[in-house]
């Protein structure tokens, strides 16, 4: 049992937390300028030799929770071309790979076909920036939308998926090409949290509509529709504006959900439905962490991780519950 929290820990709490926010928030005009305009550059080379492609940004550089350094991820389609084969896909990565190489603003350019979804690995030069591009990601462009949209309804929802990014690239648990979790694993698992807070600071969008049956817009065989019509979402849910608490509260009882109430073994973490989805009812259960995408449902982002890795990611949490959870004996001299 850890000392209990008194008002002056949780008002230097909710500091640290705003302070995170401050100094690794990215993104503004100028930083989302230079990324489109690195974005029409490729795509007018790419176009040399791919007639009628486009090309697309989505991932972090579009959903509210990028970094200064965060990757750009672009998706690349062609015009008039609704879907693409995984043969036509992979030669077409190929391809791309060899185009991309004769650019002379980029350098370690590295086609990965073998991964579940192909791309090209690129570094631009005059930026530093790492990216990829990938085919046909259609239903990433939708969940970036989704996650824009969460983002967009309260700045606490940016904050904490901000602070939770920090927190597992710090803990080294937040890079899932090196057997971790997703950055948007992460992000899904804030959005969870918020869900279920009492009262909820965030409403499950995907579940929010006007008539009797959920609209259907079907795209790779998914249903993306949400509610994005932010303006009225107070008339739609009833719980808009109940749940006050501040950032610092709310990170810890982040913490203190995963490690003390969340049963991992028995339930998803699911944002598309505000009623617990189980790991039975998935078959997901031979896995610990367990994430569903909240469009792809046969996609678990959990799937990847080994029995140690899924230790070591738990043990950050817990170390994370115990450190932000135990107030200083005095607090530190600049407050
Ligand atoms: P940073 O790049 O770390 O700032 O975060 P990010 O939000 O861009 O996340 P990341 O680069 O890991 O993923 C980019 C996008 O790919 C996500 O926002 C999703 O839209 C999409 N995506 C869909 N499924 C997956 C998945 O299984 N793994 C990853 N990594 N991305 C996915
Ligand atoms: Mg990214």
């Amino acid at each position: 049992p850890l000392p209990p929290l008194t008002p002056d820990f949780l008002s230097v709490l909710n500091r640290v937390c705003e302070q995170c926010y401050y100094l690794f928030q990215a993104p503004d005009d100028l930083e989302n300028g230079v990324r489109e305009l690195i974005l029409q550059d490729l795509e007018s080379f790419v176009r040399r030799q791919f007639a009628g492609a486009r090309l697309q940004l989505f991932g972090s550089s579009k959903n509210g929770f990028g970094f200064r350094q965060s990757d750009l991820d672009i998706c690349m389609v062609l015009e008039g071309k609704e879907t693409m084969d995984d043969v036509d896909c992979i030669n077409i990565i190929k391809g791309l790979a060899r185009q991309l190489k004769k650019h002379p603003g980029l350098r370690n350019i590295l086609p990965i076909t073998t991964a579940k979804v192909p791309i090209v690995k690129f570094y631009h030069l005059r930026t530093g920036l790492e990216g990829d591009i990938s085919l046909y990601n259609t239903l990433a462009l939708h969940n970036t939308r989704l996650l824009a949209s969460y983002a967009a309804i309260d700045r606490r929802v940016k904050i904490l998926c901000y602070i939770m990014k920090v927190f597992a690239k710090m803990c080294d648990i937040g890079d899932a090409s090196r057997g971790s979790l997703s950055s948007y694993a992460y992000t899904l698992m804030v959005l969870f949290f918020l869900q279920q807070r009492n009262p909820p600071v965030i409403p499950v969008l995907q579940e929010i509509y006007g008539g009797e049956t959920k609209p259907e817009v079907l795209v790779d065989g998914w249903n993306v529709y949400f509610f994005d019509d932010l303006k009225t979402l107070p008339c739609h849910w009833p719980l808009y504006g109940q749940n006050t608490e501040s950032v610092g509260e709310l990170w810890l009882g982040l913490l203190r959900f995963y490690t003390e109430d969340f049963d991992f073994r028995e339930h998803v973490v699911c944002i598309r439905q505000h009623t617990r989805l189980t790991t039975f009812n998935k078959q997901w259960t031979s896995k610990y962490i367990v994430i569903e995408d909240p469009f792809d449902l046969n996609h678990n982002l959990g799937a990847g991780l080994s029995r140690r890795m899924t230790n070591f990611i738990m043990k950050a949490f817990i170390n994370g519950r115990r450190v932000f959870g135990t107030p200083m004996k005095g607090l530190p001299p600049e407050y």
